[in-house]
This record gives C-alpha cells, structure tokens and sequence, in this order.
C-alpha cells in the first residue's frame, strides 16, 4: 500500500491501544502516513512515549493516554478526556493485547482472569466508551485485533485461543448490528508476527520451558507488524469483516473451513511427540 495521504484516514481522528509495541505501533506509524490524527494509548507509558517520538521526527504530534484497557473506569475516563479534547473518534483500533501458553490443567484461573480482563474487556471497553459517540457522529470504523487463535484453536493455548474466540464473536456480532448506523467493524487475525508478544507471554506446564524456543520461532519467522498494519488499513477503506494476515493465517483459516479433521490430525500427532516420555 502506498504511505501517502488517503481519503478513509486524511484529517480523520484514529485511536490505537497497545500503541507502544509491535502491531500497535506500526499502526499508527503508517495512519500518521496516510494522513490521519492520532490519540495513541498504552499501559506502558515507556513504549508509548517512544512511539510518540518516532511521530514527532517525523512532524506528527499526537495525543498520548497511559491506560489500562482492562480497567473500566480508567476507559471511561480516557474516553472522556479524548471526546471533551478532540471529539468522536472515526477509527477506534482494538490492538492491546497479551498472550498466554500452557497446556488447560496447569494454567491458573488467574491468567484465565488476566488474558480475558484485557484482550477480552478491553476491547468490550474500547467499543462501549468510543462507540456511541461514532453512532451519534454518523459513522466510524472499529478494529478489533483477534488472531489466527480467534479461528483455529491450537492445543496449549486454550486461554488465549478463548480470549480471541471472544472477540471474533464479539466483533462479528457488532458488525451486524453497527451497519445501520454506518459503523464499520472489522476483525484482524495475525498469525506469527514478530512482536515483543511472546516475551511478555505467561507461560505455564511444559510451556514454561519452550518460551526462548518460541521467541525465536517468533524472530526467525521474521513477518514484521508493518504488514498487519498494512492490513489493519486496507480492512478501514475496504470495510472488511474477517481479515486473516500472513501466510500461516490463511492456511489454518482455509484448513479450519475445509478440512477440520486433518488439522486436528496432525496437532495430535505433533503434541504426541512432545508429550511421549
Ligand atoms: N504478534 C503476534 O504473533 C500476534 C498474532 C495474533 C494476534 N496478535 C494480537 O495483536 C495485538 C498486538 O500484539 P503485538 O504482537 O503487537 O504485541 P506487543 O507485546 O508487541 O504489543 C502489545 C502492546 O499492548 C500493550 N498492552 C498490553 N496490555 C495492555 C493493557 N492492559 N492496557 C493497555 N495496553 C496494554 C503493551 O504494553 C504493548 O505495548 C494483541 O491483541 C495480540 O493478541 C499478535
């Protein structure tokens, strides 16, 4: 896509959460190209002031908000903060998210609670604190990031493959109903992306000791976040309902739909072998 000013984003108001790494900050990088303001969020002020200086380089001031996404009253508050500064939002961008690994028996209610209160409230928040506002401003466009484990639930991730499962439904469901009112909503479904996600993923059982293993998987994948960015865009001009990025989603996408059974086939055998004493 061409990083130049385009109509969906020229003059418009974005906000992005998890702003401050990986998909959230490649994000805003190429909205700030393609001409829109932006209000950028993290709980992580760190990352988010990075991101916001890598903006002003580049002559883009932004608005940033320290904020935890799972915190319901803080999401009200920023909400209101955003609308009494600079107004409705057009483009509200779902990303904040963490991950989970381990296999069902030895992962904790606690990380049940943690993924969920943010990759599943948050965005639950984000949509209610930004979405009445577009409805009564006539239109908007919502991006929720699931994943690839929205879809296709992969063993040892049962949490965070529920905690995307949600915002499939909870997106898709929003779609439907935001139409008439000319809010967008869209659905984003990355498969490996080398972020920062897998470092700061809660490990439990057998995965506790695979996790430098799969941060290298991560960074040897080498499929940068500017592409889920890329996407995340194409999703607002296009209003795209259900969009799969990168090679692996489509397969596991495709192979869900068309051969469930061989999918789950060749996860049994795989997770066998590890398994086998
Ligand atoms: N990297 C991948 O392979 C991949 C694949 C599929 C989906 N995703 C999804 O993409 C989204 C972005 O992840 P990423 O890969 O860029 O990871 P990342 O760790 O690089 O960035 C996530 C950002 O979200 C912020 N964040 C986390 N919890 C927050 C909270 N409670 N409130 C506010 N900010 C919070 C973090 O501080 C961080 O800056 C997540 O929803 C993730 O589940 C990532």
């Amino acid at each position: 896509m061409k990083k130049q000013r385009h109509p969906a984003f020229d003059g418009k108001l974005a906000l992005v959460t998890g702003a401050g790494s990986g998909i959230g900050r490649a994000t805003a990088l190429l909205f700030a190209d393609l001409g829109a303001r932006l209000v950028l969020c993290d709980r992580n002020p760190e990352g988010l002031q990075e991101t916001a200086r890598i903006l002003r380089e580049k002559g883009v001031d932004v608005l940033t908000e320290s904020v935890d996404v799972s915190d319901w009253a803080a999401m009200q508050a920023l909400a209101g903060r955003v609308h009494g500064k600079v107004g409705a939002l057009d483009i509200l961008v779902n990303n904040a998210g963490v991950a989970t690994s381990g296999d069902f028996l030895s992962t904790p209610v606690e990380d049940w609670s943690w993924v969920f209160g943010i990759n599943v409230m948050g965005v639950v928040h984000g949509c209610k604190v930004f979405g009445q506002r577009m409805v009564q401003n006539g239109g908007g466009h919502i991006v929720n990031i699931a994943s690839a484990a929205g879809y296709y639930a992969a063993p040892e991730m049962s949490a965070y493959s529920a905690s995307k499962h949600a915002v499939m439904g909870l997106s898709e469901s929003l779609r439907l109903e935001m139409a008439e009112f000319g809010v967008g909503v869209s659905a984003i479904c990355p498969g490996v992306i080398n972020t920062n996600i897998v470092s700061a993923m809660r490990t439990n059982g057998a995965m506790v000791q695979s996790q430098g293993k799969v941060v290298d998987i991560y960074r040897k994948r080498n499929y940068g976040p500017e592409k889920v960015a890329e996407a995340i865009a194409e999703a607002v001009i296009h209003n795209r309902a259900v969009v799969p990025v990168s090679p692996e989603a489509w397969v596991l996408y495709a192979g869900k739909r068309l051969m469930p059974g061989v999918m789950d086939a060749v996860q049994r055998t795989r997770l066998f072998r590890r398994l086998k004493p």
